[in-house]
């Protein structure tokens, strides 16, 4: 496995990859490795000769009052976890090598990234497509995994790459949970003992929407309101939005029909996390 600092070095490796005709499978990350990045890099591998994962913690995703400087941190580990994981390059630049001074060009999605945590997060998403731009001009990868835990940056970066016909093929992964359901995150570190107990009302909500919606409940009112009833109870937890959502536009839905996104932010403490539920429902007519 090659470590790899600067720009160039990453281009000129994978020149000589695509030369040699090998399939480049990429795993963008802001490190901090669990198993969830580690199940896209098993996707990658399966999909490609040389798997790239990326670890850069992107400052202009962060806004001015978020973690940039607490961001969890630990190359070393994310090193042995890459080895053990096959992984053949690590990309790993400074900020300075990724943004050099008079950098002003961005890419900015105008309707999608305004919903969900686009509201709460201004500026974040913008920062992601641009991260994520750079990225696959430096790599090129053939195939690019990106997990649905962050189901928003998903639907964006297949939307960034139809509209600016990018020669790369988007693979999403499942979530990958804990044993008792919470979504693994580099920010459940941040958790207390107590936090990380009442943390698991997000993946309530959702067993109960799931629930809801199995024994053929449509309304995405009622959904919601027993959603919040699980979150309100919770002393630790603050919501900052619960919406349901077609998956398609991000605009809020009525009925759980077609092809739906149930997705919530929470505050446990001062830790926010988030998580989501897709729902297809083809039985428009379920009572
Ligand atoms: P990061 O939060 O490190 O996540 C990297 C990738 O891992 C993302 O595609 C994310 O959706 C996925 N992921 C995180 N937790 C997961 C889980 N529990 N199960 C499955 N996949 C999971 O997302 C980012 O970094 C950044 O925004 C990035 C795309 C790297 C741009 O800076």
């Amino acid at each position: 496995m090659k470590i790899i600092r600067t720009i160039s070095d990453m281009q000129e490796a994978v020149q000589t990859l695509r030369r040699d005709g090998k399939r480049i499978g990429f795993v963008p990350t802001m490190g901090y490795l669990h198993a969830g990045h580690l199940s896209l890099v098993h996707l990658a591998r399966q999909q490609s000769d040389r798997v790239v994962v990326s670890i850069f913690v992107n400052p202009t995703q962060f806004g001015p009052n978020e973690d940039l400087e607490a961001y969890p941190r630990d190359f070393a580990r994310d090193e042995a976890l890459c080895r053990d994981a096959d992984v053949d390059y690590i990309f790993y630049p400074s900020a300075a090598e990724m943004y050099p001074p008079g950098a002003g060009v961005y890419v900015n999605e105008d309707h999608l990234s305004t919903k969900l945590c686009g509201a709460s997060r201004p500026g974040h998403f913008r920062g992601v497509l641009t991260v994520v731009t750079k990225l696959f001009h430096i790599v090129q990868p053939d195939v690019a995994v990106f997990g649905e835990k962050d189901a928003q940056q998903l639907r964006l970066i297949h939307q960034m790459v139809d509209d600016l016909n990018v020669p790369v093929t988007i693979l999403p992964g499942p979530i990958v949970r804990e044993a008792d359901g919470l979504a693994l995150s580099s920010r459940n570190v941040y958790l207390s003992e107590t936090e990380r107990r009442e943390a698991l009302c997000l993946r309530k909500a959702l067993d109960q929407a799931e629930q809801m919606h199995a024994s053929g409940e449509r309304s995405a009112r009622s959904v919601i309101t027993a959603m919040e009833k699980i979150l309100n109870t919770t002393p630790s937890a603050r919501v900052d939005y619960l919406s349901i959502v077609h998956w398609n536009d991000l605009s809020p839905a009525e009925q759980l029909e077609g092809d739906i996104l149930i997705a919530l932010a929470v505050y446990i403490g001062r830790t926010r996390l988030i998580d989501n539920t897709r729902l297809k429902t083809t039985d428009a007519h379920a009572s």
